[in-house]
């Protein structure tokens, strides 16, 4: 057993779905963030339990033939990019491995075809950008947290991000400071500013800010909007979001469109979305072409297939799908989504989708008790995965096909061990995408087919 604070030197053997190195001392396991398999290393014990301790890096004593350098310059301190310091090659093999591993060891599946990822570039590629404000030493800052904590590590260059957020994050924070706008700290519940939001549409060329403020009458508020469309003339929208809880949720429920629409638009695969500050869209679009054409490739649509969406956000994946089958269904549980969804169906000309506001469980176990019929069943939960009810309600509609798309392995396994129980789904194949490359998030589109009795 080892003692806090102790140097170990370590082989790393692998890496695991928290895109941590990990390796054996004395037959004991520990962890070491930000190694990668192949390097020997000295880490400081942080923590210990009964089977494996955390250590911190200390040294690399010999570099793995995967490791390369970071290019981010607040890489070492940032909790942002977990895997940046693995060759790209290596990064899609770690992360066809985390599938493997879940779809394996949660899911109990054996000799399931999983694809090698499909990747659309490792940098500049989100759309988002959610940056904390805060103040060190008296001035301004943004950037992204730590590792599991609050504090922040101030950048204003981000190599994930676009280039246009980058922009957008230097000049604002520029402006606040300039105009002593006072941050909020978190601890005490007191400040204004809490975090900058940017959306670029990629397509489009269109950007939106959104400022989360704790309220809307703090002093030189027209001054920062008169600044800010003057330092980015080409901004679209300007958006203040307020939250005044005292939480670890990013964005209140209320928006206060400054100028602009309020939203801006995205164009992918000749398909127009509207997207509002509170709605989820996919946050890498490149990636998001890939996934989504495979997620229509899967579901072998032939134009007379009825289909539902469950998850749909804004309607993405509902109008891809609606290009090929008979007529498709969203469901969405947030409002501002819906009204997106409904929107986009218009902006598209695209006539054959509905959508239902609420949660997807109860609207697909009402279907499900209607005793309607579909040939197709989407799935794009978020990372909890779905609702128990919700599966089962899947298997009472009993499609012939279910397309599952998630970001994480570990709930995708879990729901497909489920939906093949009983014998009534098996997997087909699981196409894996790197959405999130630098980093050990990964995304995947799942076959399944129902067996034939
Ligand atoms: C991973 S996103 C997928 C959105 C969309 N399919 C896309 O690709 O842009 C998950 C979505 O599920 C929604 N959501 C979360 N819980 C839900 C529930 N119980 N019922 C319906 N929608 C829910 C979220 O608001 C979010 O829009």
């Amino acid at each position: 057993m080892f003692k806090k604070g102790e140097i170990i030197t370590v082989t790393i053997e692998d890496v695991t779905s928290e895109g941590e190195g990990v390796g054996k001392v004395h037959g004991f396991t520990v962890f070491v963030p930000k190694t990668v398999k192949g390097d020997v290393v000295k880490g400081k014990i942080i923590s210990t339990k009964k089977t494996y301790a955390r250590a911190l890096l200390q040294e690399i004593i010999t570099p793995s033939e995967k490791r390369v350098k970071p290019k981010c310059l607040v890489y070492e301190e940032c909790g942002g990019c977990n895997l940046q310091h693995a060759d790209y090659g290596h990064q899609l093999e770690i992360k066809r491995k985390i599938v493997e591993d879940a779809i394996s060891r949660i899911g109990g599946f054996q000799g399931i075809s999983i694809k090698p990822l499909l990747t659309a570039g490792d940098e500049n590629y989100r759309n988002k950008m959610q940056a904390p404000v805060g103040l060190i030493d008296g001035k301004v800052v943004a950037g992204f947290y730590k590792p599991k904590s609050h504090e922040i590590v101030p950048t204003d260059y981000c190599i994930i991000q676009h280039e246009k957020s980058n922009e957008i994050l230097r000049e604002v924070i520029e402006i606040v400071n300039d105009l002593a706008i006072q941050p909020y700290n978190e601890t005490k519940g007191v400040g204004i500013i809490r975090h900058i939001m940017s959306r670029v549409g990629i397509n489009t060329g269109q950007t939106m800010v959104v400022i989360v403020v704790t309220k809307m009458d703090f002093p030189q508020k027209d001054l920062l909007v008169e600044r800010i469309k003057k330092a980015l003339p080409n901004l679209t929208t300007l958006v203040f979001n307020i939250n005044e809880e005292k939480t670890n949720v990013i964005l209140g429920n209320e928006n206060v469109v400054s100028f602009g629409l309020g939203y801006i638009e995205e164009i992918a695969q000749g398909i127009k979305f509207r997207i509002s500050p509170l709605s989820f869209f996919q946050v890498n679009p490149r990636g998001m072409e890939l996934l989504y054409k495979k997620a229509v490739e899967y579901a072998g649509l032939t134009g007379r297939e009825r289909v539902i969406d469950a998850y749909c956000g804004i309607g993405s994946i509902t109008l891809f799908m609606a290009k090929k089958a008979k007529e498709v269904l969203g469901i969405e549980v947030v409002p501002q989504a819906v009204k997106d969804a409904v929107e986009n169906a218009k902006l598209n000309n695209i006539v054959n989708v509905s959508f239902i506001e609420g949660k997807a469980e109860d609207v697909m176990v009402k279907l499900a008790n209607q005793g309607e019929h579909y040939d197709v069943v989407v799935v794009d939960p978020p990372r909890k995965g779905c609702d128990q009810s919700l599966l089962a309600a899947i298997k009472r509609i009993a499609p012939q096909r279910v397309v599952y798309v998630s970001c994480n392995p570990a709930t995708l396994a879990r729901d497909l061990k489920i939906l093949c129980e009983e014998g009534l789904y098996q997997i087909k194949e699981i196409q894996p995408v790197d959405m999130f490359p630098n980093t050990s998030h990964v995304e995947c589109v799942t076959l399944m087919s129902k067996v034939e009795k």
